[in-house]
C-alpha cells in the first residue's frame, strides 16, 4: 500500500508531528511505501490567487477556477500544485494530521485543498462523490484538540467537534475518497506544570498506543456513510426515501431545532 501522510503544523516537537512519525512507522513495519510532508517545513503558500496562474485565459477578470482547469490542460501548473496532486494519485491512503484550530483546520491546509484540489483534473461536474478522480482510496483525519473530551462532545460546550469536521470531510469525499472516521484526540494542551503534565502525558500515550493499534488494522477502521448521485432528485434535493447520514443533508430542515 502506498500512504500519504500530510501534516499541517508549524513545530516538529509537536504532538501532532510526533503522532504523524508514529502513524508513518506503523505502515512503513508493514511493508507500505509512505510519503510524509509538513506543509509548514516545506513553506507551502496557501494563499490561491493570480500569481500562480502565468498563462491566463482571462487576463482581466480573474476566474480561479477557469484558470485551474487552463493550467492543469495545459500542464503548466505550479511545481508545488504538480507534485501534492501526483502524490495523491500514487497513494492508496491518505492521512491529515492537524490539530483544531478555531474549530476547523489550520488555514495552511484549508489553502493546500485550495491549490491542490484543481477544478477540471481533481473534480468537475461528471467527477465528483462516488465518481470522483480519487475513488478507491481512503483519506483519515486525525485531529488533536486543546479542550476535553466533554467539552468537544454533541452536548459540550465548545460544540460538538466531530459535525465540525463535516467541511474537510465533505471536501475529500466530493473529490471520491472513501472517509474513514476521524481520529479525535482531545486535551491536547500546551504549559501544563507537575502533575497536570505527567496526567496529560499518561493519556496521550494511552491515545497513541490505541492509534497505532488501529492504524495497524486499517481494514477494519468505520468507513463514514454518503449519500449517492442517485439519491437526489434532479433538482439536487434528498430524494424523501433516500437515508438521511448527517444533519447537513436532512430531511427536516428544522429537525435539528427539535429539543
Ligand atoms: C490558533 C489556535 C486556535 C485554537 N483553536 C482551538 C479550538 O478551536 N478548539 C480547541 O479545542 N483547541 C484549540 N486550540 C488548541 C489546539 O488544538 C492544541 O494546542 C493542539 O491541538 C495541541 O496539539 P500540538 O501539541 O500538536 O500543538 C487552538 C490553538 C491555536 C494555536
Amino acid at each position: 500500500m502506498n500512504v500519504l501522510i500530510i501534516t499541517a503544523h508549524p513545530e516538529a516537537d509537536s504532538f501532532n508531528s510526533y503522532l504523524a512519525a508514529k502513524a508513518a512507522r506503523v505502515f512503513e513495519k508493514q511493508g507500505s511505501v509512505v510519503n510524509s510532508v509538513n506543509l509548514y517545513s516545506e513553506n507551502f503558500e496557501p494563499v490561491e490567487g493570480k500569481i500562480f496562474y502565468p498563462d491566463r485565459q482571462d487576463s482581466v477578470r480573474f476566474d480561479a477556477l477557469r484558470e485551474q482547469r487552463h493550467h492543469w490542460e495545459k500542464k503548466i501548473l505550479p511545481d508545488d500544485v504538480s507534485r501534492h496532486i501526483q502524490l495523491l494519485i500514487n497513494s492508496d491512503l491518505l492521512l491529515l494530521h492537524f490539530p483544531f484550530w478555531w474549530f476547523g483546520m489550520p488555514a495552511i491546509l484549508k489553502g493546500w485543498m485550495d491549490r491542490v484540489f484543481v477544478y477540471g483534473g481533481i473534480y468537475d461536474s461528471r467527477q465528483r462523490h462516488e465518481n470522483g478522480v480519487m475513488k478507491g482510496k481512503r483519506a483519515l483525519l486525525s485531529v488533536t484538540a486543546g479542550a476535553p473530551e466533554n467539552a468537544c462532545g454533541y452536548n459540550g460546550r465548545h460544540g460538538d467537534m466531530r459535525l465540525m469536521l463535516w467541511s474537510p470531510i465533505h471536501a475529500l469525499h466530493y473529490i471520491g475518497y472513501s472517509m474513514l472516521e476521524p481520529y479525535l484526540i482531545h486535551g491536547v494542551r500546551g504549559g501544563l506544570d507537575g502533575i497536570a503534565k505527567k496526567e496529560q502525558q499518561k493519556l496521550l500515550d494511552e491515545k497513541v498506543e490505541d492509534f497505532e493499534n488501529r492504524l495497524t488494522n486499517i481494514h477494519e477502521w468505520p468507513i463514514i456513510p454518503f449519500n449517492r448521485e442517485d439519491d437526489f432528485n434532479e433538482d439536487k434535493t434528498l430524494k424523501p426515501e433516500a437515508p438521511e447520514y448527517s444533519p447537513f443533508v436532512r430531511h427536516d430542515p428544522d429537525g435539528w431545532k427539535k429539543s
